[in-house]
């Protein structure tokens, strides 16, 4: 049993969905329930000494949901971080982004840009959103990118090529929801992270369960391939 502050922990924030339909609501209520959560748990993060908080978003996979989900979900996060942007500040969090967001609005590109440029200066908590992410997609242009260098491909080349170069690899990954399975998400990355899967949906996920299953991490043993 120790007492360690994991450096990164990654989450995969699912339920909003369902968490709406058990209460009659649309899903669209849900996700902005999730909002909340996502202030909540990244302050408290910042607050007991968390240096990396990853949050997907938005996966590759998710364009594939109704156009008026999709289209309300880009709403959503362009409203988030402006109004967000306070408490970034307030709370020494700079906000990074992983995914390839060229995608997105030229609007919600730049709304990120801004509020990346105006938060570096956050030296308590990185606040890393995970969006149009995808893993094999970072992997590919990773490659890409290295090929583009002339570089060989090695660990060490990949890992500076991904979306997340330099930041430590992820020490604790949790997905709400009950479903048990990465989706495409950070597999490079967690190649050695301990695993947590809570049946709690996000929208009800709080500061007492992060802290709890920081205690359990403490109590798991990380033997990286050793004895
Ligand atoms: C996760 O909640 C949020 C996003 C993928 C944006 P879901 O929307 O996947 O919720 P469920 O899984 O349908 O309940
Ligand atoms: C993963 O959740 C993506 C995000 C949380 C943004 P999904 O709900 O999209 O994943 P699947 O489809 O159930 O695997
Ligand atoms: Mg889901």
């Amino acid at each position: 049993m120790n007492n360690t502050v994991p450096a990164h922990i990654a989450m995969i924030m699912d339920g909003n969905g369902r968490w709406a339909k058990e209460r009659n609501l649309k899903r669209t209520a849900g996700h902005s329930a999730g909002a909340e959560v996502v202030r909540k748990i990244t302050i408290h993060c910042g607050n007991i000494g968390v240096k990396y908080l990853t949050l997907y978003a938005f996966s590759t996979e998710n364009w594939q949901r109704p156009k008026l989900e999709v289209e309300f979900l880009m709403k959503l996060l362009e409203k988030y971080l402006k109004q967000e942007l306070p408490v970034y500040l307030e709370n020494g969090i700079k906000l990074k982004t992983i995914g390839d967001i060229s995608r997105f609005s030229k609007s919600l590109q730049k709304t990120i840009k801004e509020t990346e440029d105006k938060t570096a200066h956050g030296t308590k908590l990185t606040q890393v959103l995970a969006l149009n992410y995808g893993s094999k997609d970072e992997i590919v242009r990773a490659v890409k990118r290295l090929n583009s260098k002339n570089l060989e491909v090695s660990e060490e080349n990949i890992e500076e090529n991904l979306d997340t170069a330099g930041m430590p690899n992820v020490d604790i990954l949790i997905r709400t929801s009950g479903e048990v399975r990465l989706s495409n998400y950070l597999l490079w990355q967690n190649a050695y992270a301990e695993m947590f899967f809570t049946n709690t949906y996000w929208p009800d996920f709080n500061e007492n369960e992060l802290d709890d299953i920081i205690s359990d991490f403490n109590n798991r043993e990380r033997r990286f391939g050793g004895i």
